[in-house]
């Protein structure tokens, strides 16, 4: 029997194109996994209605971890008119496949590193290296949501009657899920020796939820005296990360600040191709590049695979193999540096399976 049982979730797009490059690398370091497949994806939408079915949520429960590639997602109205006319009226509802899996295994933590690579010269500034912590639960990606207003929530809303035309999304914040994910901020810092926390918020207008968000930041900060503890509204912090990239270690945030940040961080060091990313609860993760399913590039056979083997890389760390995943890092990092493969989304021709081929061979393959 293999020691692992990973579950293996290609998605939609270049989620599979991407997915397969990975696996000859994990081939490379002979780690010694079942790689079990699970249905994800629109593709299941579009077919039974549930973008994540039942026996894909049973994988995951039986499995260590999962490495996910992408899914595509789309419009209230598009998803609608996307499913088979006998499940229509039916009352299926729409629930994206990423978000139900963060719920189901309660994956809090939303870690996100960038990294410039040396010789990297589509980074913004050598020597960034930013770790975004987001919280993964709830904030405005909760889905509570009204797209017509009921009644009752007229007097909360402060409107006798609403007008036409409106709609509703809510922003819970909690104590517990800000403590947890700000813990693992600092956790990740003390052990990464890392210096220094910036807490990300918008507390002088969301002052309810940030406000509590900010609270709880500052009574974790004051167990942690070795590592700085610095507030930066979500605005300047954007700014500040394409004027000083630098001038970030760790960033702890909430759930769609965290989400936009981590796209933004990824384009200071060359854009989505690099930024993987994983989904932690205290015993499950799933492991994906940062990415969606990248529809304009899909089947052109030259999406960058580097994001999903970083996220390979971070699976290992995680399972704690952590000879393997150094030699997977260091084999991405030579390959980088000596520039002979890139692919066009950092100027180069080279394909997906080149790039994976050249990242290989370096594993001594
Ligand atoms: P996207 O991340 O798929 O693409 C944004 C841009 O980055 C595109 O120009 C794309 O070509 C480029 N890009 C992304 N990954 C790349 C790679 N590995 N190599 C080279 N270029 C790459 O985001 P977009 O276009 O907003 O969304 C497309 C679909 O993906 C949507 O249906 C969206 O809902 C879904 N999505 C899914 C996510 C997930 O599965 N976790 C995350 C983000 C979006
Ligand atoms: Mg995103």
């Amino acid at each position: 029997m293999a020691k692992y049982k990973i579950a293996w979730l290609p998605g939609d797009g270049i989620g599979k194109e991407v997915l397969e490059a990975t696996r000859p690398v994990l081939e490379a370091v002979s780690l010694d996994a079942e790689l079990i497949p699970g249905d994800i994806g629109w593709e299941f939408w579009k077919k039974e209605g549930n973008p994540l079915p039942n026996r894909t949520v049973d994988l995951l429960r039986r499995t260590d971890c999962a490495l996910f590639g992408a899914v595509t997602s789309k419009p209230p109205s598009d998803t609608m008119s996307e499913l088979p006319e006998n499940l229509r009226n039916k009352g299926v509802k729409y629930i994206g496949a990423v978000l139900r899996m963060r719920r189901l295994l309660d994956l809090y933590v939303c870690l996100r590193p960038c990294k410039a690579f040396p010789g990297n010269h589509a980074n913004l500034k050598e020597n960034i290296d930013i770790v975004i912590f987001r919280e993964n639960t709830e904030g405005l990606y909760a889905g509570i949501e009204w797209d017509k207003v009921p009644p009752e929530l007229y007097p909360l809303l402060g409107m006798e009657r609403i007008p036409r035309g409106a709609a509703v999304s809510l922003r819970t914040i909690t104590r517990k899920a800000s403590q947890r994910i700000v813990r693992a901020a600092f956790e990740h810092a003390k052990h990464e020796g890392r210096k220094k926390v910036t807490a990300v918020h918008k507390a002088n207008v969301l002052r309810a939820t940030c406000g509590l968000f900010l609270d709880t930041a500052r009574r974790v900060a004051a167990g942690y005296n070795d590592i700085k503890y610095e507030e930066m509204m979500v605005d300047a912090c954007a700014l500040t990360m394409v004027k000083d990239p630098l001038h970030f270690d760790v960033i702890v945030t909430t759930n769609l600040f965290g989400d936009i940040l981590s796209d933004l961080a990824a384009g200071t060091v060359g854009g989505m191709g690099f930024a993987p990313s994983a989904n932690i609860g205290d015993d499950y993760a799933v492991f994906e590049p940062a990415h969606g399913s990248a529809p304009d590039i899909e089947g052109t056979g030259t999406a960058n695979p580097i994001a999903t083997i970083l996220s390979a890389r971070m699976m290992l760390e995680w399972l704690g193999e952590k000879e393997k995943a150094a030699q997977i890092g260091k084999a991405v990092s030579d390959v980088i540096c000596e520039g002979k493969f890139r692919t066009p989304d950092f100027g180069g021709k080279c394909t997906t399976m080149e790039m994976t081929a050249a990242i290989v061979k370096k594993l001594g393959r």
